[in-house]
């Protein structure tokens, strides 16, 4: 029997159904629909609805219920919609009768919307402790290349020498603000749509702030049209998800070209290699690739929740149990794909000489710029000149640090024998110490940072 089946003549037609039913993938709510019915018994019982022996009957059952999930022995039944109606349906098979006053006041509306919320609160717990564990791992692998010296690029173009510590830290930034993202919208998350009934609100005096308490919620929600709809959460999670698949898609990125062995910068550890069916010296970088390719499901997931969300009446609608798939999609996707780029990033090898030989003498041009300004001339015009000094180079088929005094003293008499000193990689690098430069001392300074923060 479903539970809606009353004014209806005949029973669903199986297409239907199978359109219909969303228990082979809600089920995986089963832990928080329980608790949530536990929970709801126990306001119903304060509110007087439910007289105590009621109540303990109930939540007896519904321990019963939790145990069969749990040892996976639970048999879903064939007019099992979804989880809710299963949980339900069990309770009613275990206890008799009584449990069939468990959905007093209450609506698989706001059920259904408490229950996902707490889910998702479990999920960003979950998703944050692997971004913490990737975190630590680019903290100690740029401690430990705080003074490795490396190119940096923009437009993938060499533009000026940097430390691979910095470089490795600066993926430690964009993870430490998705782990704020992440604890910033779970306070938003936190909040108790249970007690809004199908829409309107529930006619029993329940306490929905104490319910809402003993849920592990902040609150309660304060409008109940907007408490059985509102996917902010969902949306949310997704976004951040996206977010954090955008960041690990650019740190695969730069990995992937690294590794290459036209670079070879790094060299990913055997485990953490694939190689090919029929190239036999082929070394891939696929935990990488497969994490710049996920970016773009997480991401699919994102605009195909909000696409669902941007049409849709006031209160509850049925698209919204379109809610659930991209969010357990995305969450899983999370957790496969968070360890590996761990263990890529805590196992490869770093090639100092390869990264030193990547860096080019024209990456001084700017440091030669910046001689002069300090010598008077204004910046524009030291530009200028530099830009000169890289060409007299190439003309002269020489290395921009092979110019001799008098070839730069003839583009600028302001050129004297301290050139020499301004002209070199670690210079260049060890000027740049101020907070968030490359030098080893300001990447120290981030690692203290980052350290202070992870304790906290
Ligand atoms: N399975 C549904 C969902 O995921 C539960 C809510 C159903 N509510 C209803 N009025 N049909 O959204």
């Amino acid at each position: 029997m479903t539970l809606w089946g009353g004014v209806f003549s005949e029973p669903s037609d199986e297409h239907l159904r199978k359109l219909n039913d969303s228990f082979p993938f809600d089920k995986r709510m089963f832990r928080e629909d329980v608790t949530g019915s536990i929970a709801w018994a126990n306001a119903l019982a304060r509110a007087g609805v439910l007289n105590g022996q009621e109540a303990e009957s109930i939540v007896n059952g519904l321990a019963e219920v939790l145990k069969e999930f749990e040892s996976d022995v639970f048999v879903a039944a064939p007019d099992d919609e979804d989880v809710h109606t299963a949980v339900e349906r069990r309770l009613t098979e275990i206890i008799g009768e009584v449990g069939g006053k468990l959905h007093t006041g209450r609506s698989r509306n706001d059920q259904v919307a408490t229950d996902f919320r707490k889910w998702v609160l479990a999920a960003i717990t979950e998703v944050d402790q692997h971004l913490d564990s990737l975190v630590v791992t680019l903290v100690e692998r740029a401690d430990e290349q705080a003074e490795t010296l490396m190119a940096g690029w923009t437009h993938v173009q060499p533009a000026q020498p940097i430390t691979v510590g910095h470089w490795l830290m600066s993926f430690a930034w964009m993870l430490l603000r998705d782990r704020e993202r992440l604890a910033e919208f779970g306070r938003r998350c936190a909040v108790s749509p249970l007690g809004n009934g199908a829409l309107a609100g529930t006619p029993y005096p329940i306490d929905r702030l104490e319910l809402a308490l003993q849920l592990g919620f902040s609150a309660p929600t304060q409008n109940s049209l907007d408490g059985v709809s509102d996917r902010d959460f969902a949306a949310e999670f997704l976004f951040a998800a996206s977010l954090v698949g955008t960041h690990l898609s650019r740190l695969a990125e730069d990995i992937i070209l690294f590794s290459n062995p036209a670079f070879g910068y790094v060299t990913l550890a055997d485990r953490y290699s694939t190689g090919s069916s029929l190239m036999p010296q082929k070394r891939n970088a696929d935990p990488m690739e497969l994490a710049r390719g996920k970016a773009g499901r997480l991401i699919g997931n994102l605009t195909g929740l909000l696409t669902t969300l941007k049409g849709l009446p006031s209160t509850y609608n049925k698209d919204l149990q379109e809610d659930k798939e991209p969010v357990f999609d995305s969450f899983d996707t999370l957790v496969a794909i968070l360890p590996a780029v761990t263990g890529v990033v805590r196992t490869m090898t770093v090639h100092a000489d390869k990264l030193r030989d990547g860096l080019v003498p024209e990456m001084l041009s700017t440091d030669l710029a910046d001689y002069l300004v300090k010598k008077g001339m204004p910046f524009r015009q030291a530009h200028h000149v530099a830009g000169r000094a890289v060409r007299l180079s190439r003309e002269k088929g020489i290395g921009f640090d092979q110019l001799s005094l008098e070839e730069l003293r003839s583009l600028s008499p302001l050129f004297a024998e301290d050139v020499a000193q301004s002209m070199s990689y670690d210079a260049s690098v060890s000027s740049r110490n101020v907070t968030g430069g490359t030098s080893p001392e300001s990447v120290r300074a981030q690692i203290a940072e980052v350290r202070r923060i992870l304790s906290q």
